[in-house]
C-alpha cells in the first residue's frame, strides 16, 4: 500500500488553519478518502500536557530554546504515535501547526538558530516528512481583526501584542519565499468560501504528484 499524504497548515493565529483543515478533511472524506486532522503541540496525551505548559501566561516555558525543545517533543511524539501509523494505512494526515511555526515563533522571531531547528524537525519527522506545507496567509490587521471578534482569552503567545503578530506574519512570507517547493502560500483573507477553494486546489495538486 502507498504512504499517505502528509500536509501541513500553518500560519498566525487568526488565519484560519483550524476551520479550513477541517473544511479540506470533511469534503475529501465525502470523496472516500481517509483523513486525519492532528494539532500541533498535542495530540497525544503527552504533547496535550506539553501543550497546556507551552500556552499557560504563567511564563514557566519562556524561554524561546526551551519552548523549541518542547514544541518539538510534542511533534515527534506525534509523529510516533499517530503521523507514522495513519501514513502507513494510506491515510491522509493533516497538521494543525507544523515545525514551520517553531522556525517562525522561535526560531526567525525568537533567535533560536535556524540550522539547529532544522535538524530537530528532520529528526522529528524522520521519514514522515510533510508533502507540502499550506501557509494561509493573512496580514496582521486582519488576523488582529478576527482574533478580538473570536472573544477566546489570550494564550502567552496571543497575549504579546500587534508588533509581535506582524513580526511573525511577515516571518511566515520570508519563509515561504525561501522554501518555495515545501511552502504554499495561499491568500487567506476575504471569503471563507475563497479560501477553501484555494486550499482544494493546492491540496490537489499534492495529490496528482
Ligand atoms: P495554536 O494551536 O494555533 O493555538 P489555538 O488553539 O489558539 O489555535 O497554537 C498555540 C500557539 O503556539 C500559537 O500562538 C503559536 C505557538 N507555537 C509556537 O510558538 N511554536 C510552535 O512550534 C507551535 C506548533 C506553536
Amino acid at each position: 500500500m502507498s504512504r499517505g499524504l502528509l500536509v501541513a497548515f500553518d500560519g498566525v493565529d487568526g488565519a484560519g488553519k483550524t476551520t479550513q483543515a477541517e473544511r479540506l478533511a470533511a469534503a475529501l472524506k465525502r470523496d472516500g478518502r481517509r483523513v486525519r486532522v492532528l494539532r500541533e503541540p498535542g495530540g497525544t496525551a503527552l504533547g496535550e500536557q506539553l501543550r497546556a505548559v507551552l500556552l499557560a501566561a504563567d511564563g514557566q516555558a519562556d524561554e524561546p530554546l526551551v519552548q523549541a525543545c518542547l514544541f518539538m517533543a510534542s511533534r515527534r511524539q506525534l509523529v510516533v504515535e499517530a503521523i507514522r501509523p495513519a501514513l502507513a494505512q494510506g491515510d491522509t494526515v493533516f497538521l494543525d501547526r507544523s515545525f514551520l511555526s517553531t522556525w517562525v515563533y522561535q526560531g526567525v522571531v525568537g533567535g533560536v538558530e535556524l540550522e539547529l531547528l532544522e535538524a530537530l524537525a528532520r529528526a522529528a519527522h524522520g521519514d514522515a516528512w510533510p508533502d507540502q506545507v499550506l501557509l494561509l496567509d493573512l496580514s496582521a490587521e486582519e488576523a488582529d481583526g478576527r482574533r478580538a471578534g473570536r472573544g477566546a482569552a489570550d494564550d502567552s503567545f496571543e497575549a504579546r501584542g500587534f508588533d509581535y503578530l506582524e513580526h511573525i506574519a511577515q516571518a511566515y512570507r520570508d519563509m515561504a519565499a525561501r522554501l518555495p517547493e515545501l511552502v504554499t502560500s495561499i491568500p487567506a483573507g476575504g471569503d471563507p468560501d475563497d479560501v477553501a477553494a484555494r486550499c482544494r486546489a493546492a491540496f490537489d495538486e499534492v495529490a496528482a504528484r
